[in-house]
């Protein structure tokens, strides 16, 4: 036999060679999410190992984060339901807690970069990314709202701005809001390939953000497609996208290939939140070891193509790593 393959696994020094994809931790943007107060931290029950944190103690978490290497963090904020209303006002009301606690991170590490969320399930008390109108999302009239909230974001110090509401046109929209008050060099990372995901359960958990009625299926796109993603990614590169992001990204590892090889800017993906509620509460039960699970979809995320992985497991491979 001229070629055994075998011979490239014999040890871990050939394989540590031979490896065709390493992560590393400036891979990661570390989610987290914020509620208002001081000194507390509730663990989400979905998520276990994941917090919601006031202030206090979020820049405290967050500068742990940069002692391990992590340096880009997407802040979501937690609002009571007694903030929310149809149109999402809390979302940019310049004293709102939210925008407070960025303005302060940003201050505390100007190093660090932080990246927000725009869209209005947060503020909404119909819990929808758009405006309800009739039972139905009205688009255009939704563009106005992220405008606010994004521009507001933008004031607070927001290195990179996340849409993740999937209007038409918003990201054309939101490009040309920072342009005109002078935010140029703040960065768009487009949820371009957002799916209507039953993975996003945890997370809405963690916000209290469920809607109240239906579901996200006139917006995010049908789990059953796969070229529709680049008819979205088409229109966030000719709109000013400096990024583009896969959501989830295990079901969707094909999504993310398929954006890497058609697209020259950077691609994301989102490790959701049931990605890694799926893999904590097997390893809880002692079906799975959750270390090796956890890194074998890391690297199975960026084998896809992402450049770029955000993801709640961040700290923990971080960790990892340093041992
Ligand atoms: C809201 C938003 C969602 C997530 C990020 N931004 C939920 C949704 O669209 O319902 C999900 C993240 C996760 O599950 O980890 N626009």
């Amino acid at each position: 036999m001229y070629r055994r393959p075998r011979r490239n696994r014999k040890s871990s020094a050939i394989r540590g060679m031979v490896e065709e994809t390493r992560l590393s931790v400036k891979d990661f943007i570390f989610p987290m999410f914020l509620i208002e107060g001081q000194n507390q931290k509730v663990e989400v029950a979905s998520m276990p190992g994941i917090f919601r944190y006031s202030l206090d103690l979020m820049i405290k978490e967050i500068e742990s984060c940069l002692n391990l290497g992590i340096v880009a963090f997407d802040i979501f904020p937690a609002y009571p339901e007694s903030k929310k209303d149809k149109y999402a006002t809390e979302s940019h009301n310049p004293e709102t807690f939210y925008l407070k606690a960025i303005q302060k991170i940003k201050e505390t590490f100007p190093e660090a970069c932080i990246m927000t969320d725009v869209a209005m399930d947060p503020y909404s008390s119909d819990g929808h990314d758009g405006i309800v109108e009739n039972g139905k999302i009205l688009n255009d009239e939704t563009l106005e709202i992220l405008g606010k909230m994004t521009v507001a974001q933008a004031q607070a110090g927001a290195d990179i701005i996340g849409p993740s509401d999937m209007m038409d046109g918003r990201v054309g929209y939101l490009r040309e809001q920072l342009d005109d008050n002078g935010f140029t060099d703040v960065s768009i990372m487009s949820y371009t390939a957002k799916y209507a995901s039953a993975f996003y359960g945890p997370f809405r958990d963690a916000l209290d953000s469920a809607p109240k009625w239906g579901d996200k299926k006139t917006y995010q796109m049908d789990p059953a497609n796969l070229h529709e993603a680049l008819i979205e990614a088409d229109l966030d590169t000719e709109e000013g996208a400096d990024f583009l992001m896969v959501k989830p990204a295990l079901a969707y590892l094909d999504v993310i290939r398929l954006l890497k090889e058609n697209y020259n800017v950077p691609i994301a993906a989102y490790n959701v939140s049931g990605e890694y509620s799926m893999i904590k509460a097997s390893a809880e039960r002692g079906w799975l070891d959750g270390e090796r699970a956890m890194l074998e979809s890391l690297i199975s995320i960026k084998r896809a193509g992402a450049n770029v992985i955000l993801s709640y497991f961040a700290k923990e491979f971080a960790e990892l790593q340093k041992k």
